[in-house]
């Protein structure tokens, strides 16, 4: 087990190249089952949690290579298989492979998934979807057993606009025969993303990115070559790693409009942010403003940005509020955070009031989520003395060599071993 050892107070100045999209590419690591033939996905992330998929399609048959960011992977032959539920539990999107594998092999079991503990996170969605297209799946035991004689186009609504519903739900729809039609679609970049790489396999897919999604189903999907845009999440942390160290921080080969929630809330705390065809730059004052946000499904404030936000308020003058509303217990570094002398307090469960304190000093804390992690990485950066960040799996979830990233813009942190208590920087 590992921490991060981060000595704060330095600014971060400097420029990133952003990784891959880690959601984007297990979105597609769930789909590329769909494709009777070799896929070759560029600029995956090089994170656990896609390793942990690409082992996952693997006990079902399909060959998969790595090299340096690029993965080909054979799904020709594909079979039904014990999966070790230690695996699956481990992340959410193993679930989504559902669909996909009785698309093309009829008869499936699957472990219930896991994933990041920030609320009941059900699949209910994903099930009744599923059904509509003609599976049949029940629970026994902690275990999905889902069968179909055959896929069949359908209309249906989902309640709330689930990214990961949505995503399932579409790659499926591209073998059923027939029209789907999913209503209240969520609208996040990875459903485009997702979206494109099976029209790039031949699938005919219309209005992902609108709250309406039609697919007619083909016979057949196509190999093809598809390359993963960069990770939406990893650069608004990068631009909040700079604004909470009063730094200047240029995130290179984004896009723009996919931070445009995020950038406007960094300008209403004060910072600067500039922004070119694919980069976006921010420069901040000593000290920010408090700012009200509140998280919505895209193009709202995401989710996954709220707690790298709340760390950059607890140093914002005056009083903030943050309302997460799309996971009831999103709170897991709201502790920790004022272990390290931030004054949070939490109204109803999942409403951070946060009053802004002059520093933060450094502490032991403990990443209880991928994103809480990262929050405490980001107070860590900007508080007194040193701080040492437990639970770092969480981060290498969805972190692409994190600390050498902040390392080249001016940050000193460190990977040790948990054992050890005294910072070595
Ligand atoms: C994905 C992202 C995650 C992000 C989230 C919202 C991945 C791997 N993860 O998660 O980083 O925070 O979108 O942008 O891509 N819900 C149900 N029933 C369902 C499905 C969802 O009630 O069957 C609820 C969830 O509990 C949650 C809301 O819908 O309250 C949105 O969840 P969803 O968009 O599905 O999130 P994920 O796809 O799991």
């Amino acid at each position: 087990m590992s921490a991060f050892a981060i000595k704060g107070g330095q600014r971060l100045v400097g420029e990133v190249d952003v990784a891959g999209s880690k959601n984007t590419a297990l979105a597609i690591l769930s789909s590329v089952v769909l494709v009777d033939g070799l896929t070759v996905l560029h600029n995956v992330p090089d994170v656990s949690d896609t390793r942990t998929k690409a082992k996952l399609i693997e006990r079902f048959g399909a060959k998969v290579e790595w090299s340096e960011g690029t993965l080909a992977i054979d799904a020709t032959h594909l079979e039904m298989a014990e999966t070790d539920e230690e695996m699956v539990r481990s992340i959410r999107t193993s679930f989504y492979l559902l669909g996909p594998l009785l698309a093309r092999i009829g008869r499936l079991e699957l472990p219930a998934p896991g994933g990041c503990r920030i609320g009941a996170r059900p699949v209910d969605y994903h099930i009744k979807g599923l059904n509509s297209l003609g599976a049949t799946i029940e629970l026994q035991n902690g275990v999905y057993r889902a069968k179909t004689d055959a896929l069949v186009g359908a209309d249906m609504l989902l309640e709330k606009p689930s990214a990961g519903a949505t995503q399932h739900l579409m790659a499926t729809a591209t073998l059923a025969r027939g029209c789907t039609v999913i209503r209240n679609a969520a609208m996040e970049p990875e459903i485009v993303a997702l979206a494109d790489f099976l029209k790039s396999c031949g699938a005919r897919i219309e209005g992902a990115g609108t709250s309406v999604i039609t697919v007619q189903g083909v016979s057949a999907l196509q190999p093809s070559e598809f390359r993963v845009e960069a990770d939406r999440i990893q650069a608004g942390t990068y631009l909040v790693a700079g604004a909470i160290t009063a730094g200047d921080v240029r995130v290179n080969g984004l896009r723009p409009e996919h931070q445009a929630a995020v950038i406007s809330k960094l300008r209403d705390a004060g910072a600067e942010v500039s922004e070119g065809h694919d980069w976006v730059r921010v420069q901040a004052p000593d000290r920010l403003k408090a700012l009200t946000v509140r998280t919505m499904p895209h193009p709202g404030f995401p989710t996954d940005m709220q707690q790298p936000m709340a760390a950059l308020l607890t140093l914002a003058e005056g009083t903030s509020v943050i309302e997460e509303t799309i996971y009831e217990s999103r709170i897991g570094h709201v502790q920790e955070l004022n272990r390290m002398g931030a004054n949070i307090r939490l109204e109803g469960g999942s409403c951070a009031i946060i009053t802004g304190v002059d520093s933060l000093s450094g502490a032991s804390v403990e990443a209880s989520d991928l994103r809480a992690g990262a929050a405490l990485v980001l107070a860590g950066l900007a508080a007194q003395g040193e701080t040492l960040v437990k639970n770092i799996h969480w981060i290498d979830r969805g972190y692409q060599k994190l600390e050498q990233t902040l390392t080249d813009l001016g940050g000193v942190i460190k990977r040790v071993p948990t054992e050890e208590q005294e910072v070595p920087v």
